[in-house]
């Protein structure tokens, strides 16, 4: 098809290649150069520091067609999606620049002539925009060929750009077009309605804003231009909807086929299939650059996105798991333009299936509630979603607030949302009382002491000890002069080679001795940035302010957890490897004796993973690679591959991690010099923390080995109980299982037959040459008579058994037995007959075993009594 997506994106290409632009991949969803940023929002922003003057590359002019999420953060239009023929979550943006290469004539020129050429749109129904003062735009548009007419003027809200509040901006200009009278609105560029839509913006890159809000010119203006693939596809397609281009037409098909519902019917439903258009992009591409449904940060806009979208199949009548199946449609359509779908189709499928299904749990306990409380406000007369029915749902049923928000909506109704902020409110105040989640609030003393003493400067990297001067003493969170022995305190030094809690990593513990005592470090901290605080207990005389002191870690400790931290950063390495990188860190601890690692996985990891990763970790270790640390600016440290995480904070500089060709990542903790100093890796145990979270625990060094001690005696111990050697202790244990287990069921007989044998002692006479074995057995039910009956013939060996108990119900059970040895002459059936009669019950059976029910307990002992007549009128015949 002339004009297909396929085509715009490789027509794209091709254009400005011709025109001595780079081809440049799409950089992932998850900013890669940017740790400040939720989502990749814009095409310029993998060149944002090229703009910024910060580096340089070996093209000036390059053209992408860069994957963008707007959703979450301050570009939002996830509600909107669905609602309008325009806003998505995610989509392309097909942009050209230009690093202080060539300016506004060539821009504008390009953009033109690929319109009208290129893609071949009608020229007339084309209009331009321009900058409140931008004279040279206007010329350059009008020489074009540009009616003046058609050329309109806007201020800053429109037609100037910048990147952020500070940093390079500066006028743009935008091409709009005119999609006729078909569709409702105004003829002309930002005004109401869809009619006239902005496709393309070319933003000429012209001066720096300063924090003060001043506009330098930048030396190399520059270009950056955005046009949104979806909506040049609609407007080249012929067709007055994003959604009805191929784009789009395709997913719509599968999802109208699964739900039985044709779109292009009723607006609701067209709607719902619209958000699950959109959303299946958004959830495929995302699960595809590494993000998982969680309840945080990135995960937590993923975990909206699919339920919004699971919510919509419900609304179309799909109860069942079903957008899982419908990725696979999105990677068909898209697979050739970006191949790295193809490759993560199964792990998309499989994650999005987890969260269709966690969802569906929270939905079936929490939408019948939804419903009632809609109802009742409604039969109340009211309008409004009270804010404690909104943070019931939210809190207690786990409801997304803007499904709420939603539902709502359907219904005509708003939701208190002040009334909801109340109460979530409340609810942190509760905690922070009860001691709950809170982070403890600043104390005052550590406040006064940050601004009173200088930045501790941290020295610990290198060495271990230090001349020191004891800058403050912090005791009961007041600032003291002097503490004595038995005193705990917190105190500030100038230089420390203390490592403060950090990155996962616990404080360092050690000493600090003074000329007149001495100060036993437990824990360092570090309350705010630049203040290290050590905290213990004066152990002999006293410390003062302004003295010198002479500062030593404790150096077993402080290897201790260095070797679990880089143990950490292997474990992270090999668990990326092997599953993928999705395997995102969401916490860890690096203890001296331990270490804990929670990661982004959505399965259990199976054993053989498990031998997998610590066989990997021990390689490593044992190939004794050197562990590097650096100090560099972030943008060199993510364009070195260097791991980093949105919501962790980075200063500028950044210390780089490395074991070579294996790990390299952000860290400022304490490290080994050569991994073979970490000794030896085990894990302990690997365990879900939360859905889609998991955890390993696993030592390493002295405690590693500690933990194989430790085992060791512990089989050396089973071996001595079970008098076996080693080799032979599981064969030994199975024999002694299979004992036991006859033991006991030994146990449960003998116990049925005190049991039993209490009711009414039984009795045993010789009739006839026939041993008669009589016995009431009150309470038992049939079951168990019968099993008592077997105890019994089988001891007998030959005779007949007879036994009655009143049950629990009121009623009467009787079973007789006849050993086969007799049994052609005593018929079991026979004899129960008749003691049934007695009971007003009937029974039979074969001549060997018979049973019976009756209704007459008090009858029960002359029934029984009637065996022995019984068998001697047998015997006799
Ligand atoms: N960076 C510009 C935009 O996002 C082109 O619209």
């Amino acid at each position: 098809m002339k004009n297909s997506a396929d085509e715009l994106r490789r027509g794209f290409h091709r254009y400005f290649e011709q025109h001595e632009h780079r081809s440049i991949p799409s950089s992932p969803l998850i900013p890669q150069a940017d740790p400040t940023l939720l989502f990749t929002n814009a095409g310029m922003n993998q060149f944002k520091r090229v703009f910024l003057g910060e580096e340089s590359r070996a093209y000036r002019r390059a053209v992408t067609v860069q994957k963008c999420l707007r959703a979450g953060g301050k570009h939002n239009d996830l509600e909107n999606v669905g609602y309008t023929r325009r806003h998505h979550t995610f989509f392309e943006m097909l942009g050209n620049f230009s690093f202080g290469d060539y300016f506004k004539a060539d821009a504008i020129s390009f953009a033109w002539e690929f319109l009208t050429k290129s893609v071949g749109l009608d020229r007339s129904r084309l209009w331009v925009t321009i900058y409140r003062e931008d004279d040279e735009a206007d010329e350059l548009w009008r020489k074009i060929g540009v009616s003046p007419s058609r050329i309109m003027r806007f201020g800053e809200k429109d037609n100037f750009w910048q990147m952020a509040d500070t940093g390079p901006c500066g006028p743009c200009s935008e091409i709009h077009f005119d999609q006729g009278t078909a569709v409702p609105g105004d003829d002309t560029p930002n005004a109401t309605g869809d009619r006239v839509i902005e496709i393309w913006n070319l933003v000429f890159m012209q001066y720096n804003r300063d924090a003060a809000g001043t506009l330098h010119p930048l030396p190399k203006p520059s270009i950056d231009t955005g046009m949104g693939l979806e909506r040049l596809a609609a407007v080249a397609q012929g067709v007055y909807s994003n959604y009805d281009s191929d784009l789009f037409t395709p997913l719509l098909a599968a999802i109208s086929r699964r739900a039985g519902i044709a779109y292009g019917g009723k607006e609701e439903t067209d709607r719902s299939m619209r958000v699950i258009a959109d959303h299946l992009r958004a959830v495929t591409f995302l699960m595809t650059d590494g993000v998982l449904p969680s309840n945080e940060g990135r995960g937590y806009v993923l975990r909206r996105i699919v339920r919004r979208a699971a919510r919509h199949g419900r609304l179309l009548g799909i109860v069942e798991p079903f957008l899982h199946e419908l990725t696979a449609t999105v990677v068909e359509n898209m697979g050739e333009a970006y191949p790295e779908l193809k490759s993560a189709a199964g792990t998309v499928t499989e994650a999005t299936r987890g969260e269709e299904e966690r969802f569906i749990a929270t939905l079936d306990q929490g939408l019948p509630i939804l419903t009632d409380m809609v109802d009742k406000t409604r039969a109340a007369g009211r309008t409004v979603l009270t804010g404690v029915d909104v943070f019931k749902l939210y809190d207690t049923y786990g409801f997304p607030l803007d499904l709420i928000g939603e539902a709502c909506r359907e219904q005509g109704l708003t939701m208190d949302e002040e009334g909801f902020d109340h109460a979530i409110e409340e609810q942190r105040n509760r905690a922070r009382k009860t001691g709950g989640f809170e982070q403890e609030t600043a104390r005052p003393g550590v406040t006064d002491l940050a601004g009173q003493v200088g930045a501790t400067k941290f020295v610990g990297y290198d060495r271990l000890e230090s001349d020191s001067v004891l800058l403050a003493i912090l005791k009961d969170d007041r600032i003291v002069k002097e503490a004595a022995e038995g005193d705990e305190v917190e105190v500030v030094l100038d230089v420390t080679p203390f490592y403060a809690e950090g990155g996962g990593q616990v404080g360092d513990q050690g000493v600090l001795l003074g000329l007149e005592g001495r100060l036993d470090v437990k824990d360092t901290t570090r309350p705010a940035p630049s203040l290290i605080l050590h905290k213990g207990t004066v152990s002999k005389g006293r410390i003062k302010q302004g003295e010198s002191l002479r500062v030593q870690v404790n150096g077993t400790i402080r290897q201790d957890a260095a070797r679990n931290h880089t143990a950490t950063h292997l474990v992270h390495a090999a668990l990326r490897d092997l599953l993928g990188p999705h395997v995102k860190q969401y916490g860890s601890l690096v203890a001296p004796n331990r270490l804990r690692f929670d990661f982004a996985h959505f399965r259990p990891l199976s054993s053989r993973d498990i031998d997998e990763i610590e066989t990997t970790v021990n390689g490593e270790i044992r190939n004794n690679e050197a562990v590097r640390t650096e100090v560099m600016s972030i943008q060199d440290a993510v364009a070195n591959g260097a791991l980093a995480f949105f919501g962790d904070k980075y200063g500028e500089q950044v210390r780089v991690v490395t074991v070579e060709s294996f790990s390299k990542e952000l860290c400022g903790g304490t490290h080994c010099r050569h991994t073979g100093e970490i000794g030896l890796f085990r894990i302990v145990s690997e365990t879900g923390v939360a859905a889609g979270v998991r955890r390993i625990e696993a030592q390493t060094g002295s405690g590693a080995m500690a933990m194989w001690r430790k085992l060791e005696a512990e089989v050396r111990e089973l071996s001595d109980l079970l008098k076996v050697g080693q080799p032979e202790l599981v064969s030994k244990t199975r024999k002694l299982m299979t004992q036991l287990k006859d033991k006991e069921r030994e146990l449960e007989e003998l116990k049925l037959k005190i049991a039993s044998g209490s009711s009414v002692a039984s009795t045993v006479k010789t009739v006839a040459g026939v041993s008669v074995h009589v016995q009431r057995a009150d309470g038992m039910d049939m079951g168990g008579l019968r099993a008592l009956a077997d105890q019994i013939r089988d001891k007998l060996r030959s005779g007949v058994v007879a036994l009655g108990a009143a049950t629990d119900d009121g009623k009467v059970a009787l079973l007789v037995v006849v050993t086969k040895d007799l049994s052609a002459r005593i018929k079991a059936g026979d004899l129960i007959k008749v003691m049934a009669a007695e009971v007003g019950g009937t029974g039979g059976g074969r001549p060997e075993m018979a049973q019976a029910g009756g209704k007459d307990p008090a009858k029960l002992d002359r029934a029984l009594e009637m065996v022995f007549d019984l068998v001697e009128r047998a015997q006799q015949r």
